[in-house]
């Protein structure tokens, strides 16, 4: 049984289809009491729709309590770094929200976007660490550097709509948005499909690109172990062509990190990566989908998006059934 639920690295294949299975219970049966007199801390540092509803409504769904804080907006911001002198906005320090928030609540879930100042600093996902460090409680990802949540709905659809998804063609397509955005959706889209053991292809734009090299490394690993193969091209007709499941996101390019002029004189060049009919038509029949929010005409077109195949509202609401599923787990309740 897992204490936290920060990444899917540590979890075995078999644990995570094992909340797949619950979570696909729990759509069919969505109210139980089996969080009863639970309750949770949910932390937004950025922004949120699909989160925030699904958590606090799986919460209540379960007899549980949520409690949102925004800190920096409606709590106090809170100091994340050791041995300093407080003298900025910061009113309280990690050390202290950590251990009373402890005090209150049986768990306690993060967002916290990387800062885009610097990558070898975002990397470390220093606030979900503090928080896991100095709570005494379980600690939910709600989107850092990766998004694990999303990683389940994701693999709950692709499921749904593939079946048998072994070596099916996983296509994580770059694409394009006027801003830099985090990596943390595209690293888990090819975290996830490779731990299933499906054909991972990442297309983006040039090398420049390319995830960090941590996920790519987890990636190609997950895949060779499974005798499935991951690939990274920047040609797109080779990438659509015969893709099972097509899955898009923007992100900014690494090596221009905190300095979004620069990265915009690249990005710029690249808005034909949007998702388009064309690109669909040479897949194989392929789904598609998004994590959403999604700009239309921007990173996929009206008609890609109203399409039948495209299952980006299905996987919105798969965050609820799967969150379910991996909060009871974490309490060790069973179905
Ligand atoms: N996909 C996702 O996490 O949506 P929100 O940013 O709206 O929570």
């Amino acid at each position: 049984m897992h204490k936290h639920f920060i990444n899917t690295e540590n979890w075995a294949q078999s644990e995570l289809s094992q909340l797949l299975v619950d979570a696909n219970v729990l759509k069919n049966n969505p109210h139980n009491q089996l969080l009863k007199n639970k309750s949770f801390a949910l932390l937004f540092l950025n922004p949120s729709m699909r989160t925030r509803t699904s958590f606090e409504v799986g919460i209540q769904q379960m007899g549980g309590v949520a409690v949102v804080l925004q800190p920096g907006k409606d709590a106090w911001g809170i100091e994340f770094n050791n041995n300093v002198v407080m003298d900025g906005d910061a009113e309280e320090h990690i050390k202290e929200v950590a251990a009373v928030l402890s005090t209150y609540v049986d768990a306690i879930a993060i967002r916290a976007f990387p800062k885009f100042i610097s990558w070898e600093d975002d990397k470390q996902d220093k606030v979900i660490n503090a928080f896991k460090k100095y709570a005494n409680v379980p600690i939910i990802n709600m989107e850092t550097i990766t998004h694990p949540c999303q990683e389940l709905a994701l693999m709950m659809t692709v499921k749904k709509h593939l079946g048998v998804v072994q070596n099916k063609k996983f296509l994580m397509t770059w694409t394009y948005h006027p801003k830099p955005l985090n990596t943390a959706v595209a690293n888990s889209g090819i975290l996830i499909s490779s731990k299933f053991g499906m054909n991972v292809t990442l297309l983006c734009p040039n090398e420049n690109y390319i995830l960090d090299e941590k996920y790519i490394e987890l990636a190609t690993k997950n895949c060779e172990s499974q005798g499935a193969i991951f690939t990274i091209t920047h040609d797109i007709e080779e990438a659509y062509k015969d893709a099972d499941f097509v899955y898009a996101k923007s992100w900014g390019a690494l090596p221009f990190y905190g300095d979004p002029e620069k990265e915009w004189k690249q990005r710029r060049k690249f808005q034909h990566f949007m998702v388009d009919e064309h690109k669909m038509s040479m897949t194989n029949n392929a789904k598609f989908s998004h994590c959403l929010p999604l700009r239309r005409n921007i990173k996929a077109t009206d008609a890609v998006m109203d399409a039948d195949y495209c299952v980006a509202v299905e996987e919105a609401e798969n965050r609820l059934h799967v969150q379910k599923a991996m909060m009871l787990s974490l309490f060790g309740e069973k179905l």
